[in-house]
């Protein structure tokens, strides 16, 4: 975890909210998902969503992004009530990308496709949506892949094209929704880096990442929340979370270290 977070720039915080939930409630089919949810994460942040199979980790991220709309309750991006604005209009005006929890890329269209696909819609410079598309193979390695159908690459593969089109129109807030499933231990590690790096480039930047590698997800957030029974539960940094009784007994359990 030191390794990582050894590399960070931690001295310049600021305190303004660049997404806010207040008090959020939503269910499915008269079943209760969440209850009151209310949170901040803030300009420059990395923040590490956590919770079990279920609690409405990704139900959070459609309720941010706009595809889901609470019962009850407000959503804010950059202190704007945005809960009646629409999808397209919270990418656009934002600059809000999202990693979806599975899926994310188009099946029938290689690699290179993909992400062409994508750069032709968030990229209007020619030149610079050619360098921004090899970029991006070359950072998530997908070089021998580049011709390669999305539906015939390997699980980590196909995940690595998703991030690379999440992050191919720069965005200001990044949404990741189990981004290190399926990586191998190198790719995490280089993931890992690539989203602190993201963060280094600018300042203002936000990420909420969502994880069940809790430790890998730990080691690179600011602050992080955890939901469970409908509930935000505990949050904070993640060394506060660590001794956090409630954290320990819904979450974590007895054994789980961070070092
Ligand atoms: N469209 C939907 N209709 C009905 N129930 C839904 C719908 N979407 C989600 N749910 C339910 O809401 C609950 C929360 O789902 P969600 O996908 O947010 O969980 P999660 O915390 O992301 O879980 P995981 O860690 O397994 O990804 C689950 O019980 C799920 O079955
Ligand atoms: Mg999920």
């Amino acid at each position: 975890m030191a390794i990582i977070k050894k590399f960070r720039i931690t001295t310049f915080k600021k305190e303004i909210n660049k997404i806010s939930l207040n008090k959020i409630s939503l269910s499915y089919n008269k079943r209760q998902i969440l209850d009151d949810v209310s949170l901040n994460v803030r300009e420059g942040e990395i923040c590490g969503l956590l919770g079990p199979n279920g609690v409405g980790k990704s139900t959070i991220f459609n309720i941010i992004v706009g595809l889901v709309k609470p019962d009850y309750g407000n959503v804010f991006i950059n202190q704007r009530n945005v809960t009646d604005i629409p999808i397209y209009k919270r990418a656009v005006d934002f600059g809000l990308s999202i990693v979806p929890q599975t899926g994310g890329v188009f099946s029938n269209l290689t690699c290179l496709e993909n992400l062409k696909a994508i750069s032709e819609i968030v990229v209007k410079n020619n030149s610079e949506r050619n360098f921004k598309i090899e970029k991006m193979i070359s950072k998530f390695e997908l070089d021998a892949v580049k011709n390669t159908k999305a539906k015939h690459l390997s699980g980590g593969q196909r995940k690595k094209v998703s991030i690379a089109m999440s992050l191919m129109s720069d965005p200001k807030i990044i949404l990741m929704d189990e981004p290190f499933q399926g990586l191998d231990i190198m790719s995490t590690r280089d993931l890992q880096e690539t989203i602190v790096n993201l963060q280094t480039e600018d300042n203002n930047r936000c990420c909420i990442i969502s994880d069940h590698a809790a430790r890998d997800l730990l080691a690179i957030s600011d602050r992080a929340i955890i939901l469970a029974n409908k509930k935000i539960i505990a949050q904070g940094t993640p060394s506060d979370l660590i001794n956090n009784i409630n954290a320990k007994n819904l979450y974590f359990g007895d054994a789980f270290k961070i070092n």
